[in-house]
């Protein structure tokens, strides 16, 4: 679904930023465009940025350190 119109941005393509990196609004408006124009946007495309940020959060593996004996 577009999420930007004015520049063509859909959901897929903000977890696809947060894939290769993107964890703030300034960095997804540099990478993709999104919200740089009428900013109309902006609301819808924060919650979708935080939605797959929590999804990456959640996707990690914590590792058990060992402790020396
Ligand atoms: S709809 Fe995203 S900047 Fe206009």
């Amino acid at each position: 679904m577009y999420v930007c119109v004015c520049n063509a941005v859909t959901d897929s393509d903000i977890r696809k930023a947060v894939d290769e990196g993107v964890r703030n609004m300034k960095q997804l408006r540099r990478t993709t465009g999104c919200s740089n124009a009428c900013g109309s946007c902006s609301e819808d495309a924060a919650e979708v940025l935080q939605q797959a940020l929590a999804v990456k959060r959640e996707s990690l593996v914590l590792i058990p350190v060992m402790q020396p004996a």
